[in-house]
C-alpha cells in the first residue's frame, strides 16, 4: 500500500539542503553567542596573595583556594552541555559577621538550607568573624584586618560547596558557589536585590514572629523568583534575636531533615589536625575516617578526607565545653536578664508552658535548664553559665556514673575545649584526676600547624562532636552548634548534657 500522503507538496533536493544548511549555520551563530556572551564569565580568577594578611602572620590558604575556585560547579552554566536552565542562585550580602564565630557559623548554615528548599544555590562567603580573632589582626595605622578563612578550610559538605547527597548523584547546578563565582556568574546588572526589613514587612512579618514562618515566606519568595541571581540585602534573614529565642525551634523538623545538616562535614584540614593529636582522645589507633589515604586526593589539598558527622564516635571518650574568659561578664549579664539557653541548646526544654506543642518539635535533650520558679533564677542561671571547678568535677562525675550505668558507655579520657586560663585550667584538672579521671587533656595540649591554628576553634567543636558523650554550656553559640552537629550525626540525645 502506498503510503505517501497525498496534497503535500515536496520539496526539491537541492531546496532542503540550502535550509539545512541555513539551519546549521543559525545554530553555530547561536553557539558564538552564547559562548561570547560567557566567555568572559568562565575565566578562572587569578587567586593573589593579601600582603596586609601575610604581614599579620595569617595563613594564605593557597591550595585551599585553588580547591575552591576548581569545584566542578564553578563552570558554564548547564544548558551549553545538554542541561536545561541557568543555575539560580541566592547570595545573602549582609549575613552577620560582625559577631562571634558561631553565631556567624550557625546563621550560615540556616541561610543554606534556606537556599535549598528556595531551590537555588547557595553563594558561601568567606568565614571572616570579628570577636575572638586567633591570630593579630591590627595594621600599624591602628584598625583591623580580619583574618579571613576560606569556607573550605572549616567546612566540607552542602554549606561548602560539597554534594547536596551522600552518593554523589545531586544536581551540580544546585551545588553552593564561592562569593567570587557569584560575582563572576552574576554581575550586578542582572541581580535581584531583596531588602531584608522591606521584604519582610511585605511578608507580615516581624520581630516577633515564628522561625517557621519566617523559613516557609523566605522560600516562597525567593522560589517566586524566575531571576536567577538574587542577593538578600541589609541584613539578616535569620537575626541574633531569634538564635536566642524559643521561636527558632519550629524550624528543627524541617532543618533536621536537611542536606545542609545530615550531610555536614568538616574540613580535611580538621580531620588532620584531630589525627595528628588522636593519642589525646583515646588509647586506641585513630579510625580508618580519619587517617589520611595515600595517592586518593578528592580534596586536592591533601591526602586527609572530610570528617561527616555521621562516622561513629570516638568511643570511651567525654570532650566537655568550658566557656571562660569574657564568659564571665556575659554571664552576670545573662543571669540578670533571666536569659534561656540559647539555640538549639533549647530543643526540648521543658519550662514553657505557653507552648505545649513545642514538646513534639525538638528531641527533648534531657538535661535543660532546670531551675524552678522557687529558686533564685540570678543564681541558678550563673550556676549552668559559670560553674565552679567543684560543680564541673561533681557534674562529671554523675555523667561518668549515668554513662555506665545506663547506657553501658565506659568513658575513660577526658577532653576540655576552653579558652580558660592556664593556671585555673591546671587546678580543675589536679581535681578532676583527684576524683578519677586518668587522661585529662585541653585545648592547651593540641598539636596545631599554622592552618589549623586559624580554625583551632573548629577543630575543639570536631572533637565536642565526635566524643563519645558530652557536656556543653546552654548559654553559647559554640555548644549550641555542637548540638546541631550531634543530633545531625545521629548521636543518641541522651549523649549531650549542659552544666
Ligand atoms: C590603615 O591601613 C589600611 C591598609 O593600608 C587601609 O586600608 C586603612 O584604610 C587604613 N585605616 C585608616 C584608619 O587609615
Ligand atoms: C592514660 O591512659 C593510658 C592508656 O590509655 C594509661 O596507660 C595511663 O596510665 C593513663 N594515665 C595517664 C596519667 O597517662
Ligand atoms: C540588672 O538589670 C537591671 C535592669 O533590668 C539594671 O538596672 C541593673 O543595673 C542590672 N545589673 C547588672 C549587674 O547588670
Amino acid at each position: 500500500m502506498n503510503t505517501r500522503r497525498t496534497g503535500t507538496r515536496r520539496m526539491s533536493r537541492p531546496q532542503t539542503a540550502c535550509i539545512r544548511f541555513g539551519l546549521v549555520c543559525l545554530a553555530f551563530v547561536i553557539y558564538l553567542w552564547i559562548c561570547g556572551h560567557w566567555h568572559h564569565r568562565s575565566t578562572k580568577w587569578e587567586i593573589l596573595v593579601d600582603g596586609l594578611a601575610e604581614s599579620l602572620g595569617h595563613p594564605n590558604f593557597l591550595n585551599i583556594r585553588v580547591y575552591e575556585r576548581d569545584l566542578p560547579q564553578h563552570s558554564l552554566p548547564k544548558f551549553l552541555y545538554g542541561g536545561t536552565e541557568r543555575p539560580r542562585y541566592v547570595f545573602f550580602a549582609n549575613a552577620v559577621n560582625g559577631l562571634g564565630w558561631n553565631n556567624v557559623l550557625q546563621e550560615q548554615l540556616l541561610n543554606a538550607h534556606l537556599a535549598h528548599l528556595s531551590q537555588r544555590a547557595y553563594v558561601f562567603p568567606d568565614f571572616a568573624p570579628s570577636d575572638h580573632p586567633p591570630f593579630p589582626d591590627k595594621l600599624v595605622n591602628g584598625s583591623r584586618h580580619l583574618l579571613h578563612i576560606p569556607m573550605n578550610a572549616l567546612l566540607s559538605g552542602p554549606t561548602a560547596g560539597g554534594g547536596l547527597s551522600s552518593d554523589g548523584k545531586d544536581d551540580l547546578s544546585r551545588r553552593a558557589v564561592s562569593e567570587k563565582w557569584w560575582d563572576v556568574a552574576c554581575p550586578r546588572s542582572e541581580v535581584v536585590v531583596l531588602n531584608v526589613q522591606q521584604t519582610m514587612r511585605e511578608m507580615s512579618l516581624d520581630a516577633a514572629s515564628d522561625g517557621k514562618e519566617i523559613l516557609t515566606k523566605w522560600v516562597q519568595k525567593l522560589a517566586s523568583i524566575s531571576d536567577p541571581c538574587v542577593s538578600v540585602e541589609d541584613g539578616s534573614v535569620f537575626d541574633y534575636e531569634l538564635f536566642n529565642s524559643d521561636r527558632l525551634l519550629s524550624i528543627w523538623p524541617s532543618y533536621s531533615q536537611s542536606p545542609i545538616l545530615e550531610n555536614f562535614a568538616w574540613s580535611p584540614l580538621i580531620t588532620a589536625a584531630i589525627f595528628r593529636n588522636f593519642h589525646l582522645f583515646s588509647a586506641d589507633p585513630p579510625p580508618d575516617f580519619l587517617t589520611p589515604h595515600e595517592g586518593n586526593r578528592p580534596h586536592g589539598f591533601t591526602n586527609f578526607l572530610p570528617l561527616p558527622v555521621s562516622e561513629q564516635p570516638i568511643f570511651g571518650l567525654l570532650a566537655i565545653h568550658v566557656r571562660r574568659g569574657d564568659y564571665e561578664a556575659q554571664c552576670k549579664l545573662l543571669a540578670n536578664s533571666s536569659a534561656d539557653f540559647c539555640g538549639w541548646n533549647a530543643l526540648g526544654t521543658l519550662d514553657y508552658p505557653l507552648h505545649p506543642s513545642k514538646y513534639a518539635l525538638g528531641p527533648q535533650i534531657p538535661t535543660q535548664l532546670d531551675i524552678s520558679d522557687a529558686e533564685w533564677r540570678e543564681g541558678g542561671t550563673l550556676h549552668h553559665c559559670w560553674p565552679s571547678p567543684e560543680s564541673i568535677v561533681a557534674r562529671l562525675h554523675t555523667v561518668r556514673r549515668d554513662a555506665i550505668l545506663m547506657r553501658g558507655q565506659k568513658l575513660q579520657k577526658l577532653y576540655i575545649a576552653t579558652n580558660g586560663d592556664s593556671v585555673w585550667l591546671r587546678n580543675l584538672v589536679q581535681m578532676l584526676v583527684a576524683d578519677g579521671w586518668d587522661n585529662v587533656s585541653s585545648s592547651f595540649d593540641m598539636e596545631l600547624e599554622l592552618e589549623e591554628r586559624a580554625v583551632a576553634q573548629a577543630v575543639d567543636m570536631a572533637v565536642l562532636t565526635a566524643a563519645e558523650v558530652f557536656i556543653g554550656n546552654g548559654f553559647s553559640s559554640m555548644t549550641s552548634n555542637v548540638v546541631q552537629t550531634r543530633l545531625a550525626g545521629g548521636r543518641d540525645r541522651r549523649t549531650i548534657n549542659f552544666w
